[in-house]
């Protein structure tokens, strides 16, 4: 099938990405000159792992183009997508002016029957209102063209995105009509995966829920890690205990600094905003919010009752949100590294792909230049992200090259027996093995 995607960030991408890899013909567009131009010769503005080698194989058969030219990519397909982005505004709402104002693109050129997709994260009856732009912009030409508007929300976790696109839990088709069902259900054929048809407006919901409950889940085990902290409980095997039970899944139960990413924080605030909306209090999602914004303090409270930072030498250990990606949006080594500065420490960091964006907000600390020099005369390790290759380190050339032996494993991520073992001070998350 000919399929469009409308906006080429994480989203837009892998969404092109996987779909040209189902056998599909793609034509993604964007209003970025710089970014078409960038992926007309094959280069990611993003990181994320395989779509970059994909999109260039892609290329190569002349299955995906790129365009700046809306028009073209519109008339080009018989779906398309819309993965624009939907930024917080101030009061916690999504901003819809991208969602809009692509809509109203759509509007203007639209020739035939074509079936438009809400990928991006959208508040309860965005499908609705993209509709009703559609209509307004066909009106407007003195046209009647037939079209549905279908909600298909994404659940890529970044880092694993096409993993998720091939290999799917579920796909939710928010269709209002059989045609537009039948398209989806056409689209998504070579896809191993349940489907579940249901209205526009419950689909839409499912994402934010889900979102939702995940968030909550992990605030959930960081409440639980503060109260397993004073009473000398293990959070980490509280949690594998917890997990076996079918009703509650192993997932999502890892205690930590808390969760970042261009998700959760704006997707449980959107949530909570919709509730304040409908005059309805949601202290559930308050809560969650509440006690992920405070778990960084929390974290450096209890780093301060074990060691002074003032006029200590920090090597911290990852910066991005989570492991495999370069995205620092909402990531809590933002959070640390001001409160550290703040407490009089200075910071000597170590990321595989995120110290370029960190080094622009914080241009006072130093960005090391391999994963063993961020140790050079430390006094204190903290684990911020847990990438792969920092659990494989070499631990000893590492506490050789530090001052100091303090490790606190904001991820929980490290071996406690190994590291005690070596002299190092070790303190996780609630966490004693
Ligand atoms: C998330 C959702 O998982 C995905 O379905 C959605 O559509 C987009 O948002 P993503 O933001 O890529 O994906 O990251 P995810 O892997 O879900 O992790 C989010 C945050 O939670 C990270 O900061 C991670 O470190 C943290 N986290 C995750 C925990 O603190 N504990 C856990 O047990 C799991």
């Amino acid at each position: 099938m000919k399929v469009a995607v409308i906006g080429t960030g994480y989203v837009g991408i892998t969404t092109a990405a996987s779909l040209g890899e189902m056998g599909h013909q793609i034509m993604g567009v964007d209003i970025d000159e710089e970014k078409i131009k960038k992926l007309q010769s094959g280069i990611l503005p993003i990181y994320e792992p395989g779509v970059e080698p994909l999109i260039q194989d892609l290329m190569r058969q002349g299955r995906i183009q790129f365009t700046t030219d809306l028009r073209e990519a519109v008339c080009f397909a018989d779906i398309i997508f819309i993965a624009v982005g939907t930024p917080s505004l101030p009061n916690g709402q999504a901003d819809l002016a991208y969602v809009e104002s692509a809509a109203a693109g759509i509007g203007k050129c639209m020739d035939c029957y074509k079936v438009i997709v809400n990928k991006s994260t959208v508040p309860i009856g965005t499908a609705e209102r993209v509709k009703k732009i559609i209509t307004s912009e066909v009106n407007k030409r003195d046209q009647f063209i037939k079209f549905d508007v279908v909600s298909n929300p994404e659940f890529l976790q970044e880092g694993k995105a096409l993993q998720d696109a091939r290999w799917p839990d579920r796909i939710i088709l928010g269709c209002a009509s059989e045609n537009a069902k039948n398209l989806m259900n056409k689209l998504y054929q070579g896809v191993q995966a349940p489907k579940y048809f249901t209205s526009p407006k419950n689909a839409e919901m499912i994402k934010y829920a889900s979102n939702a409950f995940l968030a909550t889940k992990i605030s959930f085990m960081n409440e639980m890690a503060r109260l397993c902290d004073t009473l000398e409980v293990d959070v980490t095997e509280v949690a594998q205990g917890m997990g076996m039970d079918k009703r509650i899944g192993p997932y999502f139960l890892q205690a930590g600094i808390g969760y970042g990413g261009s998700c959760f924080p704006k997707d449980v605030a959107a949530l909570y905003s919709m509730g304040q909306q409908a005059h309805l209090e949601m202290p559930i999602l308050r809560e969650a919010q509440k006690v992920n914004q405070t778990q960084c303090d929390w974290f450096v409270e209890k780093m301060k009752g074990i060691v002074n930072l003032e006029g200590k030498n920090i090597a911290l250990l990852g910066l991005s949100f989570k492991p495999e990606t370069d995205d620092i949006r909402e990531a809590p080594s933002i959070k640390l590294i001001d409160l550290f500065l703040r407490n009089g420490a200075k910071i000597s960091a170590y990321d595989p792909k995120a110290m370029k964006p960190i080094q622009n907000i914080f241009p006072q600390i130093t960005m090391a230049e391999d994963c063993y020099q961020v140790f050079d005369g430390a006094d204190i390790v903290v684990l911020c992200t847990e990438w792969k290759q920092f659990q494989k380190l070499d631990w000893m050339r590492a506490k050789r090259m530090m001052r100091g032996n303090y490790l606190f494993d904001g991820r929980n991520a490290l071996s406690a027996k190994e590291l005690t073992a070596i002299g190092f001070h070790y303190w996780g998350v609630a966490k004693k093995t």
